[in-house]
């Protein structure tokens, strides 16, 4: 018995990163799982997974993108009783003086896209079949959902609508589905940039960033699977909604001194 038997998860960003780590959980803990990611790699999960998976590569920064997966999701299995939206990327933490006037609002757009409409496209697309099953909804936030300095002047505006739209939802849809975010500090992947400013993708871990943290090491990606999977458990979070769950290596209670008490800074 699995902490997710039977449950059917829409899961966006499934292709790299926290979210591939997260299905993977997922579907240990006996969940299906249809994943969406624009990159091709989210279809190596069936292979690695097997029917538990159904990959779907798609933009979900459109509403069509966001029709195929939930519609997958019903066709395939029938009911969606979780969604996750995950996917995002990132400004490298580029300054607002320092991108061009002329190229703001197509930078706007793409990164606002990603990771604040795509994920109101998600629960809109699924949100019937979610207040039938009477499921729930886990966003993907940040440090940067409610700290500055995390990101550029883009993603962490981006980061707060998104703590914004999990408080939001959790009113809108009670008492039938409970929404939830997860707010991650720093984990080691890649994140894709913005193209109107000439980014590709960056490391999310900058030289050095695990002496500033309290925890004093940048923890592996699965660091976040228990937490994505307690707020996906009916049983283990029936009492949460509305929540933004920190898992930030101690980032915001660091000290201005140093980092935690008992690190050593020589
Ligand atoms: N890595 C960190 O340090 C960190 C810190 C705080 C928050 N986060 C958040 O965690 C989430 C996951 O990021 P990650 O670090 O695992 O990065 P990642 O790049 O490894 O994973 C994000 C995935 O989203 C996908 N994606 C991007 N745009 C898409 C689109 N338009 N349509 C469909 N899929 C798309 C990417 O292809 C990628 O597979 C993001 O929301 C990110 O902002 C990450």
């Amino acid at each position: 018995m699995g902490t997710l038997d039977g449950q059917v998860v829409v899961f966006t960003g499934a292709g790299a990163g926290i979210g591939r780590s997260v299905v993977t959980r997922f579907v240990g803990e006996g969940a299906k799982v249809v994943a969406v990611d624009i990159s091709e790699h989210v279809t190596e999960l069936a292979d690695e997974l097997g029917h538990a998976v159904l990959p779907i590569v798609a933009d979900i920064a459109t509403w069509g993108g966001n029709v195929v997966a939930a519609q997958a999701a019903l066709d395939t299995w029938g009911t969606i009783d979780v969604f996750v939206g995950n996917a995002g990327i990132t400004d490298g933490a580029r300054p607002l003086e320092d991108i061009p006037g002329d190229r703001l609002p197509e930078a706007f757009d793409q990164l606002f896209g990603v990771n604040v409409l795509a994920p109101m496209l998600g629960v809109r697309a699924c949100i019937d079949a979610l207040i039938e099953s009477h499921g729930s909804i886990i966003l993907t936030g940040s440090f940067a959902s409610t700290q500055a300095g995390g990101g550029g002047a883009l993603y962490t505006a981006s980061k707060h609508a998104v703590h914004g739209l999990v408080r939001q939802l959790a009113f809108e849809l009670a008492p039938d589905v409970r929404v939830n975010g997860v707010a991650p500090g720093v984990a080691p992947t890649r994140l894709r940039g913005i193209d109107a400013l000439g980014q590709t993708s960056a490391d999310s871990v900058l030289d050095g960033t695990e002496r500033a943290l309290p925890t004093q090491q940048i923890a592996p990606v699965s660091a976040y699977d228990g937490v994505f999977t307690m707020l996906a458990s009916r049983a283990d979070s029936a009492a949460m909604t509305g929540s933004m769950v920190t898992v930030d290596s101690g980032l915001s209670i660091r000290g201005i001194g140093k980092p935690g008490g008992r690190v050593d800074i020589g």
